[in-house]
């Protein structure tokens, strides 16, 4: 292969897997399609972006001819898709962006990866990167392999489902080499503070009400970014054609105690006395339809791929945590602007 496209690479997750092919891989070319959405920022890019082997091309994955167009000049022969609307709360607001970027976005993407390749499909890929959300909500016990059935509950969680099903379709219908990513909850550097660690640090940094929804106790299973990076690129290059795998940390937190433990680690970093980001904890009306647990089963990318997490949670965090505060000034500039209207509408209620 010798041009790869990553869609939404100046997004949070995009932006690690674009760093890692584009070191990894100087013979290839990598290029980002991006539409710069509130969420895309090359600020998360600046350190590669005068790369050899890197282009950043704006454009709108719900816009065909715009894609197609992209995909006639470049002729990439692998595509990596993370392009999407990521945030359940404002897919609760807004379900319809979900459609036309989650599902409209990848469909036009399919479709041209299937022109350009003419059903000539020797040596081309299409990755998608999905969620563990497609498989629903977990009981107290269990895990989600890549047996589980699909049951998303939230708008964005179904915009995730149908965009899977459309891959899978290309590939029982024209044969479209495909392999799938479902990954849990992923944490670090660059991760946009309208998730909650990241929105927690900022909150903590300007003292202000740490938002916990319901009780505090649903389940999220967390893995560090570049893990999942990492993981995309093994499953691109050596997943099973046809193929999905799930990611997952095996590190489940409930979000009570992970914003505890988060707390502790923030009082230590700033010299504050134990007890002081803690007491900024409110807990506020639970998300609608809010799912209680999530828990990947990684056995198959583990013996398959040879793929386990490389780094402890707590080693996670206390690396993410270092990166906000040294970053002071990114945390400053996305949340400035459209952040404080969104941030207004979603926690003054
Ligand atoms: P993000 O919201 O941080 O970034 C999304 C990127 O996509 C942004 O750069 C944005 O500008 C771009 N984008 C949005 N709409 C676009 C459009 N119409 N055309 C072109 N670009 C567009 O998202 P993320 O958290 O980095 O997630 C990336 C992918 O990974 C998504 O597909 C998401 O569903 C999946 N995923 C995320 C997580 C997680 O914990 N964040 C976990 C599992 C899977
Ligand atoms: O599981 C993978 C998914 O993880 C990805 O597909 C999504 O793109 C990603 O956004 C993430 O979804 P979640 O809804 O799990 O992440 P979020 O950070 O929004 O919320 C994590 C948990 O914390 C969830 O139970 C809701 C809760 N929460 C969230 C926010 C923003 C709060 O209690 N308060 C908050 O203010």
């Amino acid at each position: 292969m010798n041009t790869i496209l990553i869609t939404g690479g100046a997004g949070f997750i995009g932006s690690h897997v674009v760093r890692e092919f584009v070191y990894k891989y100087p013979e290839k070319k990598i290029i980002n399609i991006d539409a710069l959405t509130y969420a895309g920022n090359l600020e998360n890019l600046s350190d590669i972006e005068n790369c050899n082997n890197y282009q950043f091309i704006k454009a709108d994955i719900t816009n065909a001819s715009s894609i197609m167009e992209i995909f006639q000049k470049h002729k990439p022969d692998g595509i990596i898709h993370l392009a999407a609307e990521s945030h359940v709360d404002r897919s609760i607001t807004n379900p319809l962006e979900f459609v036309m970027t989650n599902v409209i976005g990848t469909v036009n993407l399919l479709n041209a990866a299937k022109e350009i390749w003419k059903d000539n499909y020797e040596g081309k890929r299409f990755h998608h990167v999905s969620t563990d959300e497609v498989y629903g909500a977990l009981g107290e016990t269990g895990f989600f392999t890549e047996e589980t059935s699909y049951d998303p509950h939230s708008p964005y969680s179904a915009s995730k489902a149908s965009s899977d099903h459309f891959v899978r379709a290309y590939h029982d219908t024209y044969g479209l080499p495909i392999v799938i990513t479902n990954c849990s909850n992923n944490y670090g550097p660059n991760h946009f503070p309208e998730k909650l660690i990241p929105l927690c640090i900022h909150n903590i940094l300007n003292n202000k009400p740490l938002p916990i929804y319901g009780n505090g106790k649903y389940t999220r299973d967390w893995l560090f970014v570049i893990d999942h990076a990492k993981a995309i690129d093994l499953v691109f290059h050596k997943g099973e054609n046809g193929n999905s795998y799930n990611v997952g940390g095996f590190n489940e937190w409930q979000n009570i105690d992970l914003v505890k433990e988060l707390c502790k680690q923030m009082d230590e970093k700033l010299n504050r006395s134990i007890g002081t980001a803690a007491n900024l904890i409110t807990f506020i009306k639970d998300r609608p339809g809010h799912d209680l647990r999530y828990a990947i089963d990684a056995t198959k990318i583990n013996k398959e791929l040879n793929w386990s997490p490389s780094v402890t949670f707590e080693e996670g965090l206390s690396k993410t945590i270092d990166w906000f505060l040294e970053n002071k000034d990114w945390l400053e500039n996305v949340t400035s602007g459209d952040y404080q209207k969104y941030y207004q509408k979603q926690y003054t209620k």
